[in-house]
């Protein structure tokens, strides 16, 4: 079973494939839905995030972490916002596509913040057993949520 910090950087990954695929792709059908599976991605990522991951960092990772985290709750409303958006949206490619980006560079912001300065911390801060417990708790999550949505 992967850890914590392994899930969170996977969904990552996978979500900046899913752009990649979007950019390079010519027909609008395509576009659309690559777009739509950054969305459930992100979407599906944050939730974990939000209830598993955060909560854990803020109760056990001390007081700096706690404050530290707060802010990226912050940030995935942002995304939350873009991604109600992209839905809202029409056929119209050319918004789509500016939209979409902006919804990748508040990600890359989410991405590069959180791998480069919260998981260090919070690898240090909780240690690899705990890190191991959360991943399973996590991957539970992610699993009951997507039966749910059957
Ligand atoms: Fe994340």
């Amino acid at each position: 079973m992967p850890n914590a910090i392994t899930i969170i950087r996977r969904d990552h990954r996978a979500v900046e494939s899913f752009y990649d695929r979007y950019v390079a792709s010519q027909l609008v059908e395509r576009k659309e839905e690559f777009c739509q599976a950054i969305c459930e991605a992100l979407t599906r990522h944050a939730e974990m995030e939000e209830n598993i991951f955060y909560p854990a960092v803020q109760k056990e990772g001390g007081d700096e972490l706690r404050r530290q985290t707060e802010e990226f709750y912050t940030a995935h409303q942002e995304m939350k916002t873009y991604i109600e958006d992209l839905e809202g949206l029409d056929d119209e490619v050319g918004k789509m596509d500016r939209q979409v980006r902006l919804l990748m560079s508040a990600v890359e912001r989410h991405v590069e913040e959180e791998e480069n300065y919260l998981l260090p911390k919070v690898e240090r801060a909780l240690g690899e057993l705990r890190l191991e417990e959360l991943g399973t708790e996590m991957a539970v999550f992610a699993e009951t949520r997507a039966l749910r949505q059957k």
